[in-house]
Parts: C-alpha cells; structure tokens; sequence
C-alpha cells in the first residue's frame, strides 16, 4: 500500500487509519487486538485512539483509558510497526483540571497516554477539541514543551476550524514553536460542514484525518428503509451514538447506493472512495468490528469515482454554501 505523508511531520500514513472507539465495548480486549494485528497484517500502519475512549461504557467525564491500554497491548511487541496517535482534552473526570488544553492538562494527560500506550513517544499527540477557556498560546506551549521532552513527535488537531489553525500557524512562525501537522475532522457524504476548510489545510499542507466517513454505518447499506435495524448493528446497539433514521435520510442513503452500483461496488467503499477524493484528504479513520470490514475499507481504496459522479454527488448529498465568485466563477 503506498503510504502518505502526514503533513508536515515526516511521518508516512496509510490512507486507512484504524479507529479504536469501540475497543473495550462492544469488541472485547481479545477480539480488539486481533483487529489491530490484522489491521497492520494487512498494510495499515495508522492507529487512532484518545485518552478518553472506552467503548460504548463512555459517558461524559468517565474516566477512559480502556482503549489506550488495549492499544498498548496489541503493540508490545510491534510497536515499530505502527504511527500511533492519541487525544487529550476530553472530560475524564469531575474537576476543574480534569480537561481541556491548559498545560496542567495536557502534561498530565501525556504522561498517562504514555503508560498505557507502553511507549516512550506518541507519535501525532491531537487536542481532541477547541478550548474557549485556555489561550491558544498556553496550549501551544504545552504542547512544544512535550515535543522538546520527546514524549511526542508531532502535534495535530481535531474539530478545530481553519482560522483556530491559523492562529496556531501564526504562533509557530512568531516563535518558532512545532506546527500543526494534522486535522482530524468529522467528514462524510452526508456530513460536509469542514469542506471548505480543507483548502485552507491543502494550502499548509496540513494532513486531513477524516473520522465517521463512513456515519457510523450508516453509509454502509445495511439500514433500509421501512425495516429494523440488524441486531449487531451500532444502531441496534448504541443508537445515542446514531442519527435518527427518517426518509430525508433514506433518500441520502438509496442515491448513493444506486450512485455505487453504477460503478459495481458497495455503498461503503464508494463513500470512502468519495471521502479520500477530497482535498488534502491524507488518511480515513475507520471504525471496525471485523477483519471484514477492515478488508472492505481497503477495498474502497481500488474504488474510482467518475467525474460525471461529482455533481450527481452534490446534487444527492449538497455541500456546504459557498461564497460566490463573481471575478473567476
Ligand atoms: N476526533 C473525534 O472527535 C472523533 C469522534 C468520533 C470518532 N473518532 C475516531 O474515528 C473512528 C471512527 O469513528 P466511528 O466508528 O464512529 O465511525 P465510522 O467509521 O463511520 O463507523 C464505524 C462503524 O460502522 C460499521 N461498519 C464499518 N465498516 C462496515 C462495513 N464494511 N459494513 C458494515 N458496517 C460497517 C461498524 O459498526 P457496526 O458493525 O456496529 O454497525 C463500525 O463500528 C473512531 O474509532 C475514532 O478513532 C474521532
């Protein structure tokens, strides 16, 4: 598989990044080290995971690290094999200092990961979302102390839009602090609010991470109209975590399918066929529970989607307004 760079760190990534929000629960410890043995038996040397995830058992403030360690685990003996990254930011408990971006957070928060990720180095460290309470220079700082300690090699962002990243831009040339290598948004066909963001992140050459290209499924096929969602399904089983299904939806859902049949694939390869067309699109974050789906997300990447697809695309799933262009059109 030919790899990509992550931005500007150095790092090369597969254009499939395992995700790691449901090890723990619903996928059991066992079952989740195999998907990460299989994953990297197979090519992917891209792993997500964040302090806070612990499967389906998560709440708000609860205190993670469920998936860190399991990750942890499957790495003991391989952890050359992989680019690891990690979150911080997220509540994992009750008191005040118990999230966001201020450096008694982050330098906390880092040592932690690094435990239970039986590593000495994270190699992408991201600041999971925006901090309104803590000055973007604070969490910058932290974040260069813990790249000087060598604790982590790089440091990306996730949910943050174009103007936060260039504030942190602007900081790195004033001080010569590292820069932001990555950006790992929410990005499917039928969510498309950061679209006009990645121009700005192709024009830095910030790696884009997409996560839930997929929808948590739902861009699969496997939901259909008028029929109960299957049993081992997400939906079935976690549907806080889940859109409401209505016809709106279904609408979205059957143009894609019959958009992917006309090139002779499935729903989910085609989506995330789509979604690595996008502008400096570097690596998708899948969510998995089999070796299967693990197989179909790399499948998706021998998927072309036609030019003539792209307006039927944004007729079927519309793109976000943008500004016109009287000068150039
Ligand atoms: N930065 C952030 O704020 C943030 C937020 C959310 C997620 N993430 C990252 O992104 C990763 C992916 O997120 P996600 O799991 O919510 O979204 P997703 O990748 O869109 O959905 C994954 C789910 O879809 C189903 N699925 C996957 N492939 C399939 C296939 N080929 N056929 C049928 N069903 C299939 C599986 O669920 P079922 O089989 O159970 O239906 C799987 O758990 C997470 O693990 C995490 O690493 C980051």
């Amino acid at each position: 598989m030919k790899l990509r760079a992550l931005g500007a760190s150095g790092l090369l990534v597969s254009p499939i990044c395992l995700g790691t929000m449901t090890f723990g629960s619903p996928v059991n410890e066992a079952d989740s080290i195999s998907l990460v043995h299989a994953a990297l038996d197979r090519g992917i040397n891209f792993i997500d995971t964040a302090n806070v995830y612990e499967g389906y058992n998560r709440f708000l403030g609860s205190a993670g690290g469920v998936a860190e360690e399991i990750v942890g685990k499957a790495l003991r003996d391989r952890r050359d094999k992989a680019i690891l990254a990690t979150k911080v930011g997220a509540p994992v408990g009750p008191g005040p200092q118990d999230r966001g971006l201020s450096s008694v957070h982050i330098l906390r928060e880092v040592d932690r990961s690094l435990k239970r990720l039986r590593t000495d180095t994270i190699d992408l460290y991201i600041i999971h979302w925006p901090d309104k309470e803590v000055p973007l220079e604070i969490t910058h700082g932290a974040l260069e102390t813990a790249v000087r300690q060598g604790k982590i090699r790089s440091f990306g962002v996730s949910n943050h839009a174009a103007w936060q990243m260039a504030e942190l831009q602007a900081q790195s040339a004033r001080w010569g602090w590292p820069r932001v290598v990555s950006s790992q948004i929410p990005f499917s066909l039928l969510r498309r609010e950061f679209q006009h963001d990645l121009d700005y992140c192709q024009l830095r050459n910030i790696a884009v991470t997409s996560y839930q290209s997929l929808q948590g499924g739902l861009l699969t096929g496997k939901y259909r109209r008028g029929e109960t969602a299957p049993a081992d399904s997400r939906l079935a089983e976690k549907p806080q975590w889940m859109w409401p299904l209505n016809d709106a939806l279904f609408d979205k859902l059957e143009a894609v399918e019959r958009l992917a049949r006309e090139v002779g694939t499935t729903p989910a390869k085609y989506s995330l066929a789509w979604t690595l067309t996008q502008p400096a699109m570097t690596s998708l974050i899948v969510g998995v529970k089999t070796v299967a789906q693990i197989e179909e997300a790399l499948a998706a990447l021998e998927v072309a989607i036609p030019a003539e697809h792209l307006p039927r695309i944004d007729a079927a799933c519309a793109p976000p307004w943008k500004q016109p262009d009287p000068l150039r059109g």
